[in-house]
């Protein structure tokens, strides 16, 4: 075993967690280790983790691509949580806080965090986190969650030239890159005592973390909805994780993730 290999017992070793991580699956190549969550393991307890050594097709929120080659890291984490709907939407923002804290003990790296669920080293995107929930009729909490992380360790990008200018890597920083066990580990680490918080009912330093780490606050950005742009400022975030903008007439508008992005100018 070299080590670099992706193995449960190699994560297992490195866990301080009580309940995340210590149980879950490896796959060597599959199409997406949400989707196969969903299909195949949904039924497991909350903790579960599905890793992959690559994705075919890797998604991405509003239906994008994450493409995802043999060496990042592909992590889905399954979750039972006890939460009303409208904390659920926390939980991209504990992931993405959860993979800075990571990525800051093991590697000394300060990242940042693009509204809402991309983590980012400079002006490059090297984590992209897709959390999707799963309702019975008339449930106001979920069956289950699943957290997506995909973390770009190397990037090859004569492979990828159309991420070359957008997608950063942690092997592109002077650092001793991680093993996939530590990383995963270590995001899993700093995930339970923010989510045990959020079961709690305090979402607040939470918020407050995730805030810290955002890089677009008091920016100027542009608001994509749909067919429409249009230039504001980023003034603040709610206590939900919803963006706080003004646009060029002064007008404050509260910008919820759904079918909202935004673009740093
Ligand atoms: C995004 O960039 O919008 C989110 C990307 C999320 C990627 C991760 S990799 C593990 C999990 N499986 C997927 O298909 N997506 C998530």
């Amino acid at each position: 075993m070299n080590d670099n290999s992706l193995t449960l017992s190699a994560i297992a070793a490195l866990l301080h967690t009580q309940r995340l991580g210590h149980c879950g699956h490896i796959l060597s190549r599959t199409d997406s280790t949400n989707t196969q969550i969903k299909q195949r393991f949904c039924e497991q307890p909350e903790g579960f983790i599905l890793l992959a050594e690559e994705q075919t097709s890797g998604r991405g929120r509003q239906g994008r691509t994450f493409v995802s080659p043999a060496g990042g890291l592909y992590l889905s984490l399954l979750l039972h949580p006890d939460l009303p709907f409208e904390k659920l939407s926390l939980l991209t923002p504990l992931a993405a806080v959860a993979v800075c804290q990571a990525v800051e003990q093991l590697c000394g790296l300060c990242p940042q965090i693009k509204w809402v669920n991309d983590v980012f080293l400079g002006n490059r995107k090297v984590c992209g986190i897709l959390t999707e929930s799963a309702f019975g009729q008339f449930a106001e909490k979920p069956d289950y969650s699943v957290v997506g992380i995909g973390v770009n360790l190397n990037l090859d990008r004569t492979a990828h030239p159309e991420l070359a200018e957008i997608a950063g890597a942690l092997a592109d920083e002077n650092i001793l890159l991680p093993t996939r066990a530590q990383l995963a580990a270590a995001i899993l680490n700093a995930f339970e005592p923010w989510y045990d918080q959020l079961l709690a009912g305090n979402g607040h330093e939470l918020v407050q973390a995730y805030r810290s780490r955002l890089n677009c606050l008091h920016k100027p950005i542009t608001v994509v909805s749909g067919d429409v742009t249009y230039p504001a400022i980023c003034t603040g975030l709610t206590d939900e994780g919803n963006l706080i903008v003004t646009d060029e007439h002064g007008q404050q508008s509260v910008l919820c993730s759904g079918e909202i992005r935004i673009r740093l100018e």
